[in-house]
């Protein structure tokens, strides 16, 4: 029978979501953090873990190449994905928000300058407050853009706050919050549904357990 595949961007979400799976008795032996090898088998020969970066989660597992994924809301709030989300790990936690400098004023006569990695989270939220806006689409060190006068404002990840403190900008509007959630192809779990069931149902109960402590 075909393996069950599961999508992890490296990094910390990978390293919370597998000591998650762990808790949950799946483990991958071979696993290495500083290893180059993309796949990863689990003891029981039934799991492939692949890792994919963070935007290709939800594409491998709304494709069906792979059966689940973990991935943040903000990826999932900036595409538009069809897939099952079946639970909120309670990890990678942090805030989309509006950043700028303090106390900056704005020329309301003009369209506001908007830098940013989430082009539709910003534009929806702009949208809705009917505010007229220009998206400059970036792919990293956004907190560069105003202080390169690229844009007036930031739409952003904030976890700990240190980037924008270290560049000088400050967060001016809070979007939404922000936690790794657990995917599933649609397919999958109507084909695959005894073992895709049972891995979220050993998953659901660690974070119970968690929750509880
Ligand atoms: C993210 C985000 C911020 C930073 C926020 O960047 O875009 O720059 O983390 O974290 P903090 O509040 O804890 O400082 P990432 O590390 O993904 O790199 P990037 O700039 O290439 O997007």
């Amino acid at each position: 029978m075909d393996k069950i595949k599961i999508a992890l961007a490296k990094g910390r979400l990978a390293r919370e979501a597998i000591a998650i799976m762990k808790e949950a008795g799946i483990e991958f032996p071979d696993y290495e953090e500083k290893s180059r090898k993309l796949i990863f088998q689990d003891k029981t020969g039934r799991l492939r873990m692949i890792f994919v970066k963070p935007w290709d989660v939800p594409v491998y597992v709304e494709k069906g190449a792979a059966d689940i994924g973990v991935v943040g809301k903000d990826v999932l709030m900036e595409n538009n994905v069809n897939v099952y989300e079946v639970a909120d790990l309670g990890i990678g936690i942090c805030k989309l928000c509006v950043a700028g400098y303090e106390n900056q004023e704005f020329n309301k006569k003009k369209k506001l300058k908007i830098g940013t990695k989430f082009s539709n989270s910003a534009k929806e939220y702009y949208n809705k407050k009917g505010i007229p806006t220009e998206v400059i689409k970036l792919n990293g060190s956004v907190e560069l853009a105003p202080i390169m006068g690229l844009s007036d404002v930031i739409v952003d990840i904030v976890e700990s706050g240190k980037t924008l403190k270290e560049n000088g900008l400050v967060i001016l509007e809070e979007i939404f919050d922000i936690s790794a959630r657990l995917i599933v192809n649609k397919v999958s779990l109507k084909t695959k549904s005894g073992e895709i069931d049972s891995i979220i149902e050993k998953i659901e109960n660690v974070l119970k357990e968690r929750r509880s402590e």
